[in-house]
């Protein structure tokens, strides 16, 4: 009837004290027929285990029991704390524990697919162990998301689904406060919501409908609903042609969507207040994780500043201009223009986050409304951190002839959304919003480089597994 420790908690605090972990067998090294150490791992924290006949109660064969032990198999042991004189290499915690008995709860297979030691290594270490004559392996990301299992227990990736909690939880906890309602709308719908290709088609009791591409439409007609402010976390499927670093076929989408009583601007100050005290909160509670990332995937902390930036699209153009890029000055930003302004935006204002608004019409979907002083122009922004989109968002059209009008325009056939042109005759509230891109805010402040790492079993043009 011991209490149970977490590896996590082992340190010199303990010293003397006989504990009870469990864990996995991180890895084993048989030292001779009387010894063998064994690294326990729990949730991304490593202990190093010591099993010697010296010790009360070992036997040899209990030390041969040990030392053959399967990686990742899960153990309980029950040892003494010890503080050893000199730094011990490799593990997370600075305490050695003197095994006394140790039981194999589930042992795991002889060979797994990957080690996750070889998986935690970060390119530095490999390159360095190069130098000096050793090869050490190098799992890629095709193999890695194979074994996803296996591969999230590296500590790297226990950071990264940890800081993902946290960004889904100051979005719920900031947007509460703020006075929205958390809404869940239908991820089976009759038509696509954002308009194009890129959705996935299917047979709902012979009728055709398909996956949500969003939870715009039901979004802006729970604001008709008077709930007023709300906000959704769930689902989003896209299906994406192309095979990028930033595209996957479903992701998770952080919805708001909320009343305007003036300007378009107050969605901009509700994405600039979240996102700060997000930052905020990221880099106080999340330094743990932030800092195991770091060490196998090393990136510098996020540039940001306590009021956001907002430029308008004209004046990005201008920019981009000045430093000799030409772009359409009614097109869309591409991705290579989207990261140059984003170098030109942290030279300038030493910033890497920012909001762009007031987007040429033309490149927004047809709900979103246009700028009342020149309808080549909307009310509509996209947010970006290092140079990347994270989100986009607009002000709505709310009148329902003229969103029937501009569905239209936009080659939508207006049969397939009726039932959501007409919520707008019941009587609409000006309003706006915005939809973010969970996994592309941790791969971005992070600096990841790949929305893989960042989705938990992610789905891409090529993946459906595991
Ligand atoms: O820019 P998107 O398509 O906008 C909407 O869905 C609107 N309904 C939002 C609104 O309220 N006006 O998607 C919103 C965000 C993007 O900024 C991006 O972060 C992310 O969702 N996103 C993707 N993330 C991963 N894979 C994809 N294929 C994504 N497509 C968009």
């Amino acid at each position: 009837s011991m209490e149970w420790t977490c590896v996590g908690e082992l340190t010199q605090f303990l010293k003397e004290k006989e504990v009870l972990i469990r864990g996995r067998v991180h890895i084993t090294r048989p030292v001779s027929k009387n010894m063998a150490f064994v690294v326990v791992r729990e949730k991304g924290f490593t202990v190093q285990c010591l099993v010697t006949t010296q010790g009360e109660g070992v036997s040899r064969q209990m030390v041969k029991f040990v030392a053959g032990l399967n990686r990742e198999s899960i153990v309980d042991a029950i040892g003494v704390v010890s503080v050893p004189e000199n730094p011990i290499k490799g593990t997370t915690q600075q305490v050695e524990l003197h095994v006394r008995k140790l039981y194999c709860v589930n042992k795991a297979m002889p060979t797994l697919p990957i080690n996750v030691e070889d998986a935690a290594r970060s390119d530095a270490e490999i390159e360095a162990a190069l130098q000096s004559g050793d090869k050490l392996p190098r799992v890629n990301q095709d193999t890695r998301l194979n074994f996803r299992v296996l591969d999230i227990r590296t500590p790297a990736n226990q950071g990264i689904f940890r800081i993902q909690c946290q960004v889904g939880t100051m979005f719920r906890q900031f947007l509460l406060s703020e006075g929205f309602v958390e809404i869940h709308t239908p991820k089976l719908i009759a038509g696509s919501s954002e308009g194009g290709s890129a959705v996935f088609k299917l047979d709902y009791k012979g009728q055709p409908a398909c996956l949500a591409q969003s939870p715009q439409l039901h979004k802006q007609m729970a604001v008709c609903g008077d709930f007023g402010r709300v906000f959704e976390i769930g689902p989003v499927f896209r299906a994406e042609d192309s095979y990028t670093h930033r595209h996957l076929c479903e992701f998770t989408g952080l919805d708001v969507e909320m009343e305007i009583k003036k300007h378009y601007s107050e969605v901009m100050d509700i994405v600039d207040r979240l996102f700060v005290t997000m930052f905020d909160v990221l880099n106080e509670r999340c330094q743990k994780e932030l800092e195991a990332v770091g060490r196998q995937y090393p990136f510098e902390p996020l540039k940001y500043k306590p009021k956001t930036l907002r430029l308008t699209f004209e004046e990005g153009i201008q920019m981009l201009k000045d430093a000799g890029v030409e772009v359409d000055p009614l097109g869309d930003l591409n991705t290579e223009a989207e990261r140059k302004l984003g170098q030109l935006v942290l030279e300038k204002y030493d910033t890497e986050f920012y909001i762009l608004h007031r987007y040429p019409l033309a490149v927004r979907p047809f709900y979103t409304m246009p700028c009342y002083d020149n309808a080549l122009y909307s009310n509509s922004f996209d947010v970006f951190i290092r140079g990347e989109e994270i989100i986009s968002g607009a002000q709505r059209v709310h009148v329902p002839e003229f969103l029937s009008e501009r569905a239209q325009a936009c080659g939508i056939d207006v049969n397939t959304i009726s039932t959501y042109i007409d919520s707008f005759r019941y009587g609409a509230p000006p309003h706006g919003g915005f939809g973010v891109g969970l996994e592309r805010v941790v791969m971005l402040f992070c600096a990841l480089g790949n929305i893989r790492k960042t989705s938990l079993f992610p789905r891409d043009p090529q993946r459906i597994a595991p």
